[in-house]
């Protein structure tokens, strides 16, 4: 009999079409998620789950719906799983990594120049009409060529913006619990940093961390204080990563110069200091939003959905303990 998939929300078209034939399909074709209640009535029948990070599979649920053996996430980033609740009942997670790095690159970088030279505040300037003349200190920023970039965390995406920041000639210095082998460090021309000198040497500091319970709220108000007057912080990682409330009252007082910001604490809310804070250049969670990128993830998570429900170890399983 064929297995049966929830998709819980609208994917591109060409993952569906993957999946149609293999799998018989419940397609909640839709950008509103499932109420937590739905989801869990229309999971009952079902022997996976495509879902998206907007969704929370968390251990009640999967206690609910025993039959659900993979939960296919259309991110990088699964932070929305609990991932030890899974392996404990064998459930197999499987993200999407890889695809999205260079997209997910670009996004961080276009932060840094943004944030550093101000183009928000200054498209609104002009937009507003306040374009009279030329001025010599008109909405001046903070140069991004030759600057110090502090890249936390060392992973896929954080190498792919420290290969955009030495194009910039920036010093890139990073910090990773895991430091990367010294040919790593040469190739990219990086130097292993303590935390605290990452924050308090870089002129902008980009995050690129997974959500763990040791990575809430790394950025608090220690490390904003630590930073120069003159820096900016990027966050396109996750929001928690980042204490909100201490990053807007950073920035209004000018403890930190600026920030670019993806992702936030309690999405899709933004604190409402962070929205009218001219010096916070905020777009709503899009860095891996290329049509390429965002379609290859469908695809992606339709593959490992296929390949676990098919008793073949997906590409891109997130708890092989489950594989035994
Ligand atoms: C997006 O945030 C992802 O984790 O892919």
């Amino acid at each position: 009999m064929q297995r049966a998939v929830l998709i819980s929300k609208h994917i591109y078209s060409d993952a569906v079409d993957y999946l149609r034939g293999r799998v018989r399909l419940d397609y909640h074709d839709s950008d509103e998620g499932l109420p937590a209640a739905e989801l869990r009535a229309r999971l009952g029948d079902k022997d996976g789950l495509i879902c998206q990070l907007t969704d929370s599979v968390d251990a009640a649920l999967m206690d609910a719906v025993p039959n659900v053996r993979v939960v296919s996430n259309v991110a990088v980033g699964f932070d929305n799983i609990d991932v030890g609740a899974a392996t404990d009942r064998g459930v197999m997670v499987t993200n999407t990594p890889g695809v999205l790095t260079n997209t997910t690159a670009d996004l961080a970088f276009a932060l840094i120049l943004g944030a550093g030279r101000r183009l928000g505040e200054s498209e609104r300037y002009l937009r507003a009409g306040r374009f009279k003349q030329w001025r010599i200190d008109l909405l001046t920023g903070w140069d991004i060529w030759g600057a110090t970039l502090g890249v936390f965390g060392m992973g896929r995406i954080g190498q792919a913006v420290a290969r955009r920041g030495k194009g910039f000639n920036m010093r890139v210095l990073y910090y990773d619990p895991f430091r990367q082998s010294e040919e790593v460090e040469r190739a990219l021309g990086i130097q292993y940093a303590s935390k605290g000198e990452v924050f308090s040497q870089a002129d902008f500091v980009s995050l690129h961390c997974a959500l763990t319970p040791e990575t809430r709220h790394l950025v608090g108000p220690a490390e904003l204080n630590a930073m120069k007057p003159t820096a900016v912080l990027v966050n396109t990682s996750r929001g928690p990563v980042v204490d909100e409330a201490a990053l807007a009252e950073a920035l209004e007082s000018g403890t930190i110069a600026a920030a670019g910001l993806d992702v936030f604490e309690r999405e899709p809310e933004v604190h409402p200091k962070l929205l009218r804070l001219e010096n916070a250049l905020i777009v709503p969670h899009i860095a891996s939003a290329s049509v390429a990128t965002r379609t290859r993830m469908c695809v992606m998570a339709a593959e490992n959905m296929a390949a676990g429900l098919a008793g073949e170890r997906p590409p891109n399983i997130v708890n092989p303990a489950v594989l035994g």
